[in-house]
């Protein structure tokens, strides 16, 4: 085409060659349409062939849906909320880069977890598990990998094994003797009018089992007067529930890795505190325990007083 405009420059007036050009120009333009037409028609077959996405919400470019998620919290009640209003048992809703597909119906929950376990065993890399596990060393939060299937093992053989379920017997039923004990003395007490909070039972009664279970002990430190919790022991529970809370919750910088720094929702500063909070108190339990065995008392390998 430049050579014809170049030809035609000889004997044609300068208004003649502009308007020349012009054509050339809007031929070219035409048929790059056309071509881009084509190409997208040909994108869209080529991806009809892949079955489509769940219905959904696809948002606004790079970001999809974070700025709902930010607005309605919790997130997972709009989530349910949304597929009500879509009226669909499978969706899809784009945060970030990430396409995220809530399923409700027990049916395809099932096609999940146990037809397509293979593709959807392993758990997501996100930043909450990572802060709570060390960096992947523990089992529950870890990606399927070697790492993964160490503990696991450790975990079947050791920790979840009938030898280990009989002997903490009786540290369970002591535990569960004071639970009945806390909701028979809440029961009766003028002060709470015989109400009991299930809520502060349930999960003083957590705290009570986990650490006489894993640290044999009912107390961090000397606990209160009357035989009640703590101090140290609220604030170790306050923490743990803490973090309980916002593993795996949706947490911005999951979506969108780059603004992990920025720390938009706060949930790394809140983890990391509540963290500090639960290490503050089970930290030295361990090392005492790793001095033990050091010092020769590797025969009682679990080490419990
Ligand atoms: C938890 O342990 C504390 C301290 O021994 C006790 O006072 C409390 O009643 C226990 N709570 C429950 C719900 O078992």
């Amino acid at each position: 085409m430049p050579q014809q405009v170049s030809l035609t420059y000889h004997w044609l007036p300068a208004m003649e060659i502009g308007k020349t050009s012009f054509c050339v120009t809007l031929c070219l333009l035409l048929a790059l349409c056309l071509a881009t037409k084509i190409f997208y028609k040909w994108l869209r077959l080529k991806k009809r062939r892949t079955p489509p996405l769940p219905p959904g919400h696809m948002g606004y470019p790079i970001v999809g849906c974070l700025p709902e998620m930010m607005k309605n919290k919790p997130t997972f009640r709009w989530v349910h909320q949304l597929m009500q209003e879509m009226n669909t048992e499978i969706a899809c809703i784009r945060l970030g880069t990430t396409h995220v597909i809530p399923v409700t119906s027990p049916e395809l929950a099932r096609e999940f977890l146990r037809k397509q376990d293979v593709i959807f065993a392993s758990r997501a890399d996100v930043l909450s598990a990572k802060l709570v596990s060390n960096g992947y060393l523990t089992a529950i939060f870890s990606p399927n990998c070697d790492q993964w299937k160490k503990m696991r093992r450790v975990i079947v053989s050791e920790v979840l094994s009938p030898t280990m379920h009989r002997w903490l017997h009786e540290k369970r039923c002591e535990e569960v003797d004071h639970l009945v004990k806390f909701v028979f003395k809440r029961s009766q007490s003028p002060l709470t009018n015989g109400l009991v909070n299930v809520r502060v039972a349930a999960q003083h009664y957590c705290g009570n089992m986990t650490r006489k279970l894993i640290f044999g002990k009912r107390f961090f430190g000397t606990g209160m007067e009357d035989g009640g919790p703590g101090m140290e022991e609220k604030e170790h529970l306050q923490g743990v529930f803490t973090i309980l809370k916002y593993v795996y919750g949706f947490g911005i910088a999951d979506y969108l890795p780059w603004l992990e720094v920025l720390d938009l929702d706060g949930h790394k500063r809140i983890l990391k505190d509540a963290l500090k909070r639960v290490k503050k108190y089970q930290d030295p339990e361990i090392d005492k325990r790793v001095e033990m065995w050091r010092q020769g008392m590797k025969n009682n390998r679990r080490g419990y007083p």
